[in-house]
């Protein structure tokens, strides 16, 4: 086949993707053939305005390094992180809601038992937090030995990746034996996503702010339950209406209330620091639930 036209190239080029072994693959390139072709008839896409979209690409992957993803921000920032989280992530009513994993997470952080201090190392001092809470299955069953790997901002609203230094604030802090988890921190703070790259330059062209509402990070897991990336966000922070990145919802928003001045002591706390409960509550995973479910039991016996 030759002498294509506009209305005809599309059916051509997903012709030929017939051949695609991989049933999965040739669905999803067929589908972004069709999206793209379609999207450039619709805005009747120039050929200076097709070369600003490659330039602006490429300028995404050169930014990239092993500290820095702006392709995550991209997505973060077009709302296509929070679809795909959306549409992958339906837990069952009441357990933890998902959100964005953002491009500042870090494997290998260390880890901690529960009442650890991740305020350790830390170059910043801040609002001195003790974050306690229990992680549940959606009906209350305790999952002992559930992992909770933390990380947020310091108290300046910078991550530990975005300098030069060790990690802080981060850490995988393992629930005991009753679910029960446990850690000191410092409060987090609202930021702005990275705006010095290409990401940066599209949001100020598209006259859109760059800040995030004030959030600890946390990808929960145990075996036998479905993994939850998300946040807990802080109660009252300016930005929680219009996160640069979409990542709100209302069950994640808790209240960094004013710990006993005598319960922080007990906890070698100064008077005056904060107290930020809050649970998870994970989905059963459909294969290995049945098999945790007697696990834990038997554990709770002990406890
Ligand atoms: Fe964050």
């Amino acid at each position: 086949m030759r002498q294509f036209t506009e209305d005809t190239l599309t059916d051509a080029v997903v012709a030929r993707l017939k051949k695609t072994k991989n049933p999965r693959l040739r669905q999803i390139m067929s589908a972004a053939v069709k999206h793209l072709h379609a999207f450039s008839r619709d805005v009747q896409l120039t050929e200076e305005e097709w070369f600003e979209g490659i330039k602006f690409l490429t300028a995404v992957g050169q930014k990239c390094d092993d500290k820095r993803q702006e392709f995550i921000l991209l997505s973060d920032v077009l709302g296509l992180s929070m679809m795909i989280v959306a549409l992958n992530h339906k837990t069952a009513p009441g357990a933890t809601e998902a959100t964005v994993l953002g491009p500042f997470y870090a494997h290998g952080a260390k880890e901690y038992e529960s009442g650890a201090d991740l305020r350790e190392g830390c170059t910043l001092k801040g609002e001195d937090v003790w974050v306690s809470g229990r992680v549940t299955s959606v009906d209350g069953m305790p999952i002992p030995g559930a992992m909770l790997d933390i990380w947020q901002t310091k108290a300046d609203g910078i991550y530990d990746l975005q300098t030069d230094g060790e990690f802080e604030l981060r850490g995988r802090v393992k629930a005991n034996a009753k679910g029960e988890y446990a850690f000191k921190s410092y409060k987090p703070k609202f930021y702005s996503i990275p705006v010095d790259g290409p990401v940066g330059d599209l949001v100020r062209a598209t006259g859109n702010h760059h800040m995030r509402p004030a959030h600890m990070h946390a990808i929960v897991s145990a075996p036998g339950y479905q993994q939850v990336i998300s946040h807990v966000f802080v109660e009252g922070d300016p930005y929680l209406d219009d996160d640069a990145v979409f990542a709100v919802k209302n069950s994640l928003i808790a209240n960094y209330k004013k710990l006993a001045d005598a319960d922080a002591k007990k906890l070698g706390l100064p008077a005056g620091s904060l107290r930020l409960d809050f649970n998870f509550k994970l989905s059963a995973d459909k294969a290995g639930a049945k098999k945790a479910r007697q696990k834990i039991t038997a554990s709770d016996t002990v406890a």
